[in-house]
């Protein structure tokens, strides 16, 4: 039998919540797969500092790299908001990101065939969207120094290194070569000369892909774009913030943030968690939706594990589950059979895998 460590990060807020059924699934996709998950779990995030002082104590870091990979939860809560920014919960996560050196960030949008009515746009608008955000991670303006909170003046500073903005195409154009083969670079090289530096180096890129169309739009316009008409889109290059903000936006062409999952890419250890955040005013209720956090252990298996019949499975589980008409609240608008639980979703779409054997 396969067996596989993964260093678990449940964090705060939903993080524990829906964690927990991304377990539940994984353990059912290894009984049915033959595969043995050793699940550590690590602290991070304003749990971590509460426990240990430090948002990302060591202990996390090394139990990382000794893992296949890391499932993650969410980190954050307004308890902790008037930290210094050292000790911030968010602070413990880029750290982690950093460390690990996953500078590719792979954020999928796909609509759900059953969900094409939960999103606040048009069903023909939506309906088919299969789209790829692919945002740089470990660098730009999160990363960029010199930075400083004065009281009357505050900066931060977007850098890019040819060589960051290199690696991070690459991977673009290596996902778009087995998809649909258009890369979109998403920037604001009217304004910033960082951008104009990521304009002509994915040109460069570019040349040795000659089967993938590249097209390049401004930020503002591509925000604009994803609204309008996000089919035209296959694979969205970006930077790691207009990379955050592109993506909270394209969840709602999904008609959930609590459906879209992420990986953290091209590093020794990948990292697995939704793209959203702790959801505090809604945590320790059991009606958070655990599909992005379901969905992101899938990619842990495709991409971490090369589990690819597993992965899978849990897609087809998922997909089953929603078909069946049930749903956790913030989807739960049509088509609905049953309004689930965190826990009853996570059920429902195990039993969708299957049936331990004897
Ligand atoms: C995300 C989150 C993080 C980010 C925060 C929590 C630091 O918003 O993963 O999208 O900005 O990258
Ligand atoms: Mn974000």
């Amino acid at each position: 039998m396969k067996s596989y460590n993964i260093a678990v990060i449940k964090g705060d807020g939903i993080g524990p919540e829906i964690i927990d059924e991304a377990i539940k699934v994984l353990d059912r996709v290894g009984d049915i797969f033959d595969i043995k998950f050793n699940y550590k779990e690590y602290l991070m995030g304003g749990c971590a500092y509460e426990e240990t002082g430090d948002p990302l104590p060591q202990e996390t870091i090394d139990g990382a790299f000794k893992s296949d990979a890391v499932l993650f939860g969410s980190i954050g809560g307004y308890k902790w908001d008037n930290l210094p920014r050292a000790l911030r919960p968010e602070t413990g996560l880029l750290k982690l990101r950093s460390a690990l050196g996953v500078f590719a960030n792979l954020r999928p949008v796909k609509v759900y065939h059953e969900l094409t009515q939960a999103s606040n746009l048009k069903e023909e608008i939506v309906s088919g969207v299969d789209l790829m955000v692919v945002r740089e991670l470990t660098g730009g303006i999160y990363f960029g120094k010199p930075r400083e909170k004065g009281d009357d003046k505050a900066y931060n500073t977007m850098v890019y290194s040819k060589d960051e903005i290199k690696r991070i195409a690459k991977i673009a154009f290596d996902i778009a070569q087995k998809r649909r083969k258009k890369v979109c670079s998403v920037d604001k090289a009217n304004v910033l000369e960082v951008s104009q530096l990521w304009r002509e180096t994915v040109e460069e890129v570019a040349k040795d892909y000659p089967e993938v169309e590249l097209t390049h739009m401004y930020v503002d316009n591509a925000s604009m774009q994803l609204i309008l008409d996000p089919k035209q889109f296959d694979v969205i290059l970006t930077g790691n913030i207009f990379g955050d903000i592109l993506s909270d936006e394209a969840s709602m062409i999904s008609g959930s943030i609590g459906l879209l999952p992420s990986a953290s890419i091209g590093g020794k250890i990948g990292v697995y968690e939704p793209i959203h955040g702790s959801a505090p005013d809604i945590a320790g209720q059991g009606i958070a939706n655990p599909i992005a956090t379901i969905s992101s252990a899938s990619m842990l298996l495709k991409y971490s594990l090369n589990e690819l019949d597993a992965s899978m499975a849990i897609d087809k589980a998922i997909a089953k589950s929603l078909h069946d008409g049930y749903r956790t609240g913030d989807i739960a608008k049509y088509g609905v059979k049953k309004v689930c639980s965190t826990s009853e979703m996570g059920s429902i779409i195990a039993d969708n895998i299957g049936v331990k054997k004897q």
